[in-house]
């Protein structure tokens, strides 16, 4: 007799048996290797996003697939896992507000403290995605600089754990339809519409992707850069974390903002249990406290 959890469930429309028992390994990987917690409920959507790659691999079921995973022969494979298990729902402007607060306060107070000098402002987009989040803050903050007048050294750092949308991310190509989100202004200013590299394509302008670096980097595990920066985006990343992953997370955020420096979070999440550390100053945006 097999325990449960080694039940194969031959379901309608399934083509490779999934066990419990595959599933537990899986979450387990996903966990380890990215902090990204997969509920109960995510195993049709663990299916469905991996039965492709079994397919291409000719495997006959989810079992061989976890042997492959748990040999620990092939880092590919499990680099394969994690970026067909990360959610990249993004677009330009996403949560519009915070693009605001970003040109009308946060700008304006990192000029000023310059003085006569040259602003040197530091921005993270960690979970950046597929890149429509950094090319929104480069977009907000070109356009802001023609206002002021002023120059800056501005740079945008945009990291992300899942290598294939950071692909995406450096091509900077994306469909038409995602010009919508766009503030009109911006439409024309900074994207071009016609030496684009796929048939229906827009490509965002050379003049805002030189803000903007692409890295490879897992939030979970150690960090290479020790820059003080003054503004971080993590918006719709930590809520797949589980509250350990997130907590130590929000740590290493205060460590490298600069005093007073802003963290902006995704529409459903809040710093309050970290009120200490930040102090809450707009929708979803917070500023370090010194501790
Ligand atoms: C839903 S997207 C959010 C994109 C963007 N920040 C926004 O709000 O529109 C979440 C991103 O977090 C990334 N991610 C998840 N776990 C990560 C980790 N451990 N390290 C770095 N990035 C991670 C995913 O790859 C994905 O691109």
């Amino acid at each position: 007799m097999y325990p449960a959890s080694h039940v194969i469930e031959k379901r309608s429309g399934f083509e490779f048996p999934f066990t419990q028992a595959d599933f537990q390994t899986i979450v387990r990987i996903v966990y380890e290797r990215s902090g990204i917690v997969l509920a109960a409920s995510k195993r049709d959507m663990a299916y469905a996003r991996l039965v492709q790659r079994l397919r291409a691999l000719g495997l006959n079921s989810f079992r061989e697939y976890c042997e492959i995973l748990s040999s620990g022969k092939s880092v590919d494979e499990i680099g394969f896992l994690i970026n067909a298990i990360t959610t990249n729902l993004t677009k330009f402007f996403r949560e519009a507000h915070h693009f605001e607060h970003f040109r009308s306060q946060v700008l304006p107070e990192l000029v000023k403290s310059a003085g006569a000098g040259v602003p040197r402002i530091r921005v993270w987009s960690a979970g950046c995605s597929s890149g429509e989040e950094p090319y929104s803050i480069a977009m907000t903050a070109l356009a802001a600089r023609t206002q002021t007048g002023r120059d800056w050294d501005l740079q945008i750092l945009a990291t992300d754990l899942d290598t294939a949308t950071l692909e995406q991310a450096k091509a900077a190509v994306y469909p038409k339809a995602s010009l919508e989100s766009v503030p009109a202004p911006m439409r024309e200013r900074f994207f071009d519409v016609h030496a684009h590299a796929k048939p229906g394509g827009i490509r965002v302008s050379k003049q805002v992707q030189a803000l903007v670096t692409f890295k490879h980097l897992n939030l979970i595990k150690p960090w290479p850069s020790s820059t003080n920066f003054d503004v971080i985006f993590c918006r719709n990343v930590a809520i797949y974390f589980d509250a350990k992953t997130k907590a130590a997370l929000i740590d290493r955020f205060h460590s490298l903002l600069r005093e007073g420096g802003w963290l902006y979070v995704g529409h459903s999440e809040s710093l309050h249990e970290h009120q200490h550390k930040f102090k809450l100053t707009g929708r979803t945006v917070y500023q370090k406290i010194k501790t």
